[in-house]
């Protein structure tokens, strides 16, 4: 387990009162960011790019939350494009790259993802792309290659598709589904919004060509992030002025550039990360703290899901305890709309939500949003064992 008392103390608004589970909708901020974005207000708030000494210095805070996100994503420099919300940047990059393509070219998108990373390549049918659904099993609530396997052909353009649903929990093998996407010579677009609070992320070893993350809900403050593979990227049409010119990436894809001061603050994550991994014994690598997270969330997990199993009015969407499962648990009760549960917990002090969390196709296919969608607990690695057992307890008094 995390020592709590170490990783705790680096959140300000955590408290003993409240218990947040609500994480997967959005961490709360590191102190060390918060400190960042304002430190940058107070000492750097003048334009980038100018000869000034201060115009300088904020080109520099602004080029190192670029190499961090790069860090996090293990991207090489200029791979990685930042903005306001993964859903802005999911807009862009498939306005970018619709400009490449023909009319009666196909991508495919799924049933089971956040609307992210759906809408932005639904949008492109209304001007004459094909789109395909690759849908998800209901006996298991999770993407199968051999689904996808006939709605490849010569003309697929790209595959979108969740490395983790933000509802159902489940972490899918993004590396063999990229793999076929490649060799059937198409790009693939993976939403890792859900899976990289909770394991360390490797766009080069995953051989994605686009993958989307959001700082926010990893303890950092509200900015998207699209990794790019750079010859994706470059050839993607510029989505910024006229005049910037096609091989500015990534900001060619920064229209209006980035909040200056959220991005100032991204250093924070990976050197938290890294602190998190040498206070617990290890070398101070992002792998180590991940496999640090990991463990933490599956002890914080196991206690929940086996409580939710043991219930006969509870039913669990997505897997039960194993390597693929994400602390991200959603289930309905028997009998009850979803929207009653969170407020009786509002007066135990304990934070969860319901709803289709925009994962709307998915809830509408499961004929769930006559019952307000799901009940769903999400956890991040701050989150303590007393704090599970007295949502348990506090279950256990509802249900
Ligand atoms: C899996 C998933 N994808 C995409 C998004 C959208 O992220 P953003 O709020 O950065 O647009 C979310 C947000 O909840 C999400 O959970």
């Amino acid at each position: 387990m995390l020592d709590l008392s170490h990783v705790r103390s680096c959140f300000p608004a955590l408290s003993d009162e409240w218990a947040l589970f609500d994480n997967a909708g959005g961490t709360v901020p590191l102190g060390a960011v918060v400190d960042r974005v304002a430190t940058y207000m107070r000492e750097c708030m003048v334009q980038v790019g100018a000869s000034y000494a201060q115009s300088a210095r904020a080109q520099a805070a602004v080029q190192a939350g670029h190499r961090a996100a790069e860090e996090l994503m293990n991207a090489e420099e200029g791979e990685v494009v930042l903005g306001p919300s993964s859903t802005v940047l999911a807009g862009l990059i498939a306005n970018g790259l619709r400009a490449t393509w023909e009319e009666g070219d196909e991508i495919v998108v799924t049933d089971l993802d956040h609307e992210a990373n759906v809408g932005a390549w639904r949008r492109l049918e209304e001007t004459g792309i094909v789109v395909r659904e690759w849908r998800f099993r209901e006996d298991d609530m999770a993407l199968h290659l051999e689904d996808l396997e006939p709605l490849l052909g010569p003309r697929t353009r790209l595959v979108a598709f969740t490395h983790c649903s933000n509802l159902v929990g489940r972490h899918h093998d993004a590396r063999a589904i990229c793999d076929r996407i490649r060799e059937a010579g198409a790009l693939s677009c993976v939403d890792g919004v859900a899976h990289v609070p909770h394991r360390r992320v490797d766009a080069k070893a995953l051989r994605c060509d686009l993958y989307l993350a959001s700082l926010y809900k990893i303890c950092g403050p509200h900015v998207g992030v699209l990794y790019g593979r750079r010859e994706v990227l470059e050839r993607a049409r510029s989505q910024n002025h006229f005049f910037v010119p096609e091989d500015a990436v990534p900001y060619k894809l920064e229209p209006g550039n980035v909040t200056h001061e959220l991005v100032a603050a991204l250093p924070a994550i990976p050197e938290y990360l890294r602190e998190l991994d040498r206070a617990h014994g290890g070398e101070g690598t992002l792998d180590g703290a991940f496999a640090r997270i990991e463990e933490h969330e599956a002890a914080l997990s196991a206690p929940l899901l086996e409580f939710l199993e043991s219930r006969s009015a509870v039913t669990l969407l997505g897997p039960g305890m194993g390597p693929d499962r994400a602390p991200t648990i959603s289930f309905v009760v028997e009998g009850r709309a979803s929207n009653e549960l969170p407020p009786l917990l509002d007066a135990e002090r304990i934070a969860i939500r319901y709803g289709h969390f925009y994962a709307y196709r998915l809830v509408e296919r499961m004929g769930l949003m006559e019952r307000d969608g799901v009940v769903r607990v999400s956890m991040a690695h701050y989150n303590a064992p007393d704090e599970v057992a007295r949502l348990i307890a506090a279950l256990d008094a509802v249900i």
